[in-house]
């Protein structure tokens, strides 16, 4: 049940009825209790347009809405506000339904929608790095709000699984004979990309013995494909590893890599030609983007293929947005990529609109996001100021949490204290990320994250550990099924009952927005509000009638809070 849909439909009347039919009615849930449960600011607008008295505008509107079943009272304020109560008997009714229904009540409004996310998409060769964090986490979040909401989602991890990368580390292992020896681990895999490097920097002939091996693993040679095929096996092993760690829903199933492409490429540069859209500059391949800022004075070029023949990131990315579009029959296409690359994507975007890849009825986004700091500003790094990589960041945030939860609490086993540390180190860290807004860089900051108080993944953790434990002390249990009739009386019963009951719109706005922070956001109010009830509302003490109503807000509070810290890919303790 969504409520701003729902309200939105008896504003939109009472509009028509004052004759404002035409008018945007800006509908919100108020920031503040004492404006009531929504908000519409829409007619002072409307009639400074229509030059009339924007409170008697607003009373006429106000009028009409008395009349409006989802409400208590409508009532005009300020200017030319109408602030809307929502009426008892709707609120108990709803929590009643969203009680007995095991989604909470909350639709598919997304049943129609099949999504690519492509998220995560490490360069291969390479132990995960911080730097794969913001987009695994963040695409992962959205992943699972938009398959609650019903989507079809298709995760795509657009790993760098081919390139010079591999030439490289090939010829390295032929040079040092260390070829035949199957038991290279992704780190000696990764000491030896740094040697292969520091060969390639310093010798032309290797540089050159490299570059062929890159042509004869593109075209197929036998015995490099071999090596490829073991290279690309160990990161990927190491990579999921990482996923499962993170509590993450990608699979080895979801990894489609540049590699994959590789057969499209001359065919899409080829094509791109044929329709006049690239031209040829000295044996290079490109597209003029005049509809971009000139740049040092020139027009932006998109390059598709260089002049030696070979390929670039842009020229896989078409074939990639072309095989989403045409074989996963994407409506909708979600890149989750670093900021810096917004370029590209606005390139890449604006060439395959072009030509006719991109059609108007799919929609192609850079979910963009910033990067994550240390507490001096800059970007993240280990003391010595080398990449930090995650196994190591994961490691050190389930350590941590440990140390706390002991400290916490004395008398658990090890191997509880292993579990709680586990959800709540790795929960701190997706946590901190997501209850950001993604297109602002962050400091990562070990203290804050851990914290007990505030917008963090422990208090909330907490906040349901304590509805738990209420539940239990009234010997129910989060899953039984509510018997008896809520009976709302006080204002902290209304304000965490219209909470609950905007779930689903604020899902909505994630899934619009691609901005989980909403969800982390409203996740914090609901704890604080069911804090706030807590405190005001005895439970146990109180009458038969009234302390059943009372578990029943708290269950459903409970119950949100799971689902909603699932959605963002955080597990919930039944004791901590
Ligand atoms: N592998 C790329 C990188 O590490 C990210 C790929 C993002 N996806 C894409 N389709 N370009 O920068």
């Amino acid at each position: 049940m969504n409520i701003l849909n729902e309200l939105t439909q008896s504003v939109e009347n009472a509009f028509l009825a004052a004759g404002l039919a035409d008018e945007p009615i800006i509908l919100k849930a108020s920031s503040n209790p004492d404006f009531g449960d929504y908000q519409i600011n829409g007619v002072m607008g409307a009639a400074k347009k229509l030059k009339k008295n924007p409170r008697e505008l607003a009373a006429q509107v106000a009028h009409v809405l008395a009349d409006c079943p989802l409400l208590a009272k409508a009532e005009v304020a300020g200017p030319g506000f109408i602030n809307l109560t929502l009426s008892t008997d709707f609120i108990e009714k709803n929590i009643q339904a969203a009680l007995n229904d095991n989604r909470q009540n909350v639709g598919l409004p997304e049943k129609n929608q099949t999504v690519v996310i492509d998220y995560s998409s490490p360069n291969l060769a390479k132990e995960m790095h911080v730097g794969h964090l913001r987009s695994t986490i963040i695409g992962d979040a959205l992943h699972r709000v938009l398959r609650f909401l019903g989507a079809t989602v298709m995760a795509q991890n657009h790993v760098g699984d081919w390139g010079t990368q591999f030439g490289m580390l090939v010829a390295y292992l032929v040079e040092q004979q260390k070829i035949g020896n199957e038991n290279i681990a992704l780190a000696d895999l990764e000491q030896f990309y740094r040697n292969a490097k520091v060969r390639f920097d310093e010798d032309a002939a290797f540089a050159d013995t490299a570059r062929q091996y890159v042509v004869k693993l593109q075209s197929g040679d036998d015995e490099v494909l071999k090596l490829w095929r073991y290279f690309v096996e160990i990161s990927l092993q190491h990579a999921q590893n990482i996923y499962t760690r993170l509590n993450t829903l990608l699979t080895p199933e979801n990894v489609r890599g540049e590699s994959f492409y590789n057969k499209d490429l001359q065919p899409t540069v080829d094509e791109l030609l044929q329709k006049g859209i690239a031209r040829t500059d000295n044996g290079t391949k490109l597209v003029d983007l005049p509809e971009f800022p000139e740049r040092d004075g020139k027009t932006p070029v998109f390059i598709v293929q260089k002049q030696d023949g070979g390929f670039l990131y842009a020229s896989t990315d078409m074939a990639c947005l072309r095989f989403r579009v045409n074989a996963l029959h994407a409506n909708r296409i979600a890149y989750v990529v670093d900021a810096r690359q917004s370029l590209h994507f606005a390139a890449l975007f604006s060439v395959c609109r072009k030509a006719g890849w991109l059609p108007e009825n799919v929609v192609a986004e850079h979910i963009a996001f910033g990067t994550m700091l240390g507490k001096d500003g800059k970007p993240f790094k280990t003391r010595s100021g080398d990449t930090v990589k995650l196994a190591d960041l994961l490691d050190e945030a389930v350590s941590r949490a440990a140390d706390l939860v002991r400290q916490k609490n004395a008398d658990l086993s090890n191997e509880e204290v292993a579990q709680i540390a586990n959800a709540v180190g790795i929960g701190a860290v997706k946590y901190a990320d997501l209850c950001k807004n993604r297109t602002s860089d962050y400091v990562f900051d070990w203290d804050n994250m851990l914290s007990f108080d505030g917008n963090t993944a422990p208090y909330l953790q907490y906040a349901y550990t304590r509805v738990a434990s209420l539940l239990r002390k009234a010997g129910d249990d989060i899953s039984n099924s509510v018997s008896g009739s809520l009976n709302i009386r006080e204002s902290a019963e209304h304000r965490l009952g219209v909470c609950l009951l905007q779930f689903e719109e604020v899902l909505v706005s994630v899934a619009k927005s691609s901005c989980p922070h909403y969800l982390a956001a409203y996740l914090y109010q609901l704890a604080t509000l069911f804090s706030h009830f807590y405190e005001h509302c005895p439970i146990l003490s109180a009458d038969e009638n009234v302390k059943n109503s009372r578990l029943a807000i708290a269950k459903l509070t409970g119950k949100t809070l799971k689902q909603g810290l699932n959605l963002l890919g955080i597990e919930v303790l039944e004791v901590m």
